[in-house]
């Protein structure tokens, strides 16, 4: 009876470490940032439960006629599975590259990955 009472407790204790992420629905905001400068800007934040995103744009070739927006960030995630998935992207006259990418044992098969990047 002592062992049992041991072993649970110790079970309890391993349980107590073991790092979880938030459900989305009580993510909190740990960081975040926004700056605007005259012609670009940046912004990043991360939420406690993984997911965070950063961005920055500039305006090229501000007040003349070929005037336009060039954008580069990265977002990234924690699925189900507990893999991160990660999105390196770059936005402008070329349209939205994400260029992405996850960590070991991924449930996303690599030929779905290549079709989603393009
Ligand atoms: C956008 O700005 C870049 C950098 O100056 C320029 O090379 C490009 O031609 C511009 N694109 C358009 C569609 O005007």
């Amino acid at each position: 009876m002592k062992l049992v009472l041991l072993l649970s407790l110790i079970a309890v204790a391993i349980a107590a470490q073991i790092p979880t992420f938030d459900s989305n629905q009580n993510a909190r905001i740990l960081y975040q940032n926004y700056e605007s400068k005259f012609r670009s800007y940046k912004f990043g934040f991360r939420q406690s439960d993984g997911i965070r995103h950063e961005q920055e744009g500039f305006l090229n070739n501000f007040g003349q006629e070929n005037e336009n927006l060039s954008v580069k960030g990265s977002y990234s995630w924690v699925g189900p599975d507990g893999v991160t998935y990660e999105i390196d992207y770059t936005a402008g006259e070329d349209g939205f590259k994400p260029d992405i990418s996850q960590g070991p044992g991924g449930g996303i098969p690599p030929q779905i990955l290549g079709s989603m990047a393009g």
